[in-house]
């Protein structure tokens, strides 16, 4: 596949941290962990009851003290400190289990359980602990007001113009572990092709856009990626030798 592809855009979804226990968001059962994602994913839910929301963020946050990262993370890390080109990879997911693999060109378009966004001074600071208790901020030093560095449904995602900046210029774009029902990472495929960009796509089953790809593969991350990045990189050496 690499000849002619220096640029690459990733994008993954909660399909890429399954394995590693984390749950996604349309479960079988249309359950965020027995909650409609609009009780606990937008503004209004927060509020109209902000302990709910609260608590519920601290409990993702907590359990994520009890996952690692898989083998789908780890080879996007290796793929990352190896691939000679430009390379994004743009998550939808709140967990840090890219970075804890070791992915360095990494954005969070969803914001991030380990970030807090404070309503009275509008800092963004690291966040561990417990957000129900209403710690204050570390920056104003005001309790109480600091909510989940999470993009809700009806928030606007991060880095957008970055994203699209990469988009334009990607000769690869690549879709994990989401079920493209969310816009705007839902679109990407399309903008990467308009651009030009080849587009593959690996996921448990068909997404809501499969028909956009070029390519899709069906089966889990954990076993579809880490080929994948072997046999990418191994094809670039091979071009460059
Ligand atoms: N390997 C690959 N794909 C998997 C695996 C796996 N082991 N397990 C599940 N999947 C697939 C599912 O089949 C599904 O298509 O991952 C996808 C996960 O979809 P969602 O739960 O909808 O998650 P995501 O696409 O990341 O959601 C997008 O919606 O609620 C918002 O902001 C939230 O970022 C989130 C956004």
């Amino acid at each position: 596949m690499p000849r002619d592809i220096s640029n690459i855009v990733i994008l993954t979804g909660a399909g890429i941290s399954a394995e590693s226990g984390v749950a996604t968001f349309r479960g079988p059962d249309g359950l965020w962990e027995g909650h409609r994602v609009e009780d606990v994913a937008t503004p209004e839910a927060f509020a109209h009851d902000p302990d709910l929301v609260q608590a519920f963020y601290d409990a993702r946050r907590a359990k994520l003290k009890t996952v690692e990262p898989n083998a789908a993370h780890r080879a996007l890390a290796k793929l990352d400190a190896q691939w000679p080109g430009e390379l994004l990879l743009v998550t939808q997911n709140v967990d840090d289990l890219h970075e804890r693999a070791g992915s360095e060109r990494l954005l969070h378009m969803h914001g991030e359980l380990g970030s807090a966004w404070c309503l009275g001074c509008d800092a963004r600071s690291p966040f561990d602990g417990l957000m129900a208790e209403g710690p204050a901020c570390p920056v104003c030093r005001q309790p109480g007001q600091l909510r989940p560095d999470i993009v809700w449904f009806g928030e606007m995602p991060y880095e957008m113009e970055r994203i699209e900046r990469a988009l334009a210029r990607c000769d690869l774009f690549v879709s994990i572990g989401t079920s493209g029902a969310v816009y705007p990472a839902a679109g990407f495929v399309q903008t990467a092709r308009y651009h030009g960009a080849r587009t593959l796509e690996m996921n448990l089953n068909p997404s809501e856009g499969s028909f956009h790809f070029h390519e899709s593969r069906m089966g889990r991350a954990g076993e579809l990626v880490p080929g994948w990045v072997e046999d990418l990189l191994r094809e670039n050496a091979d071009e460059r030798t």
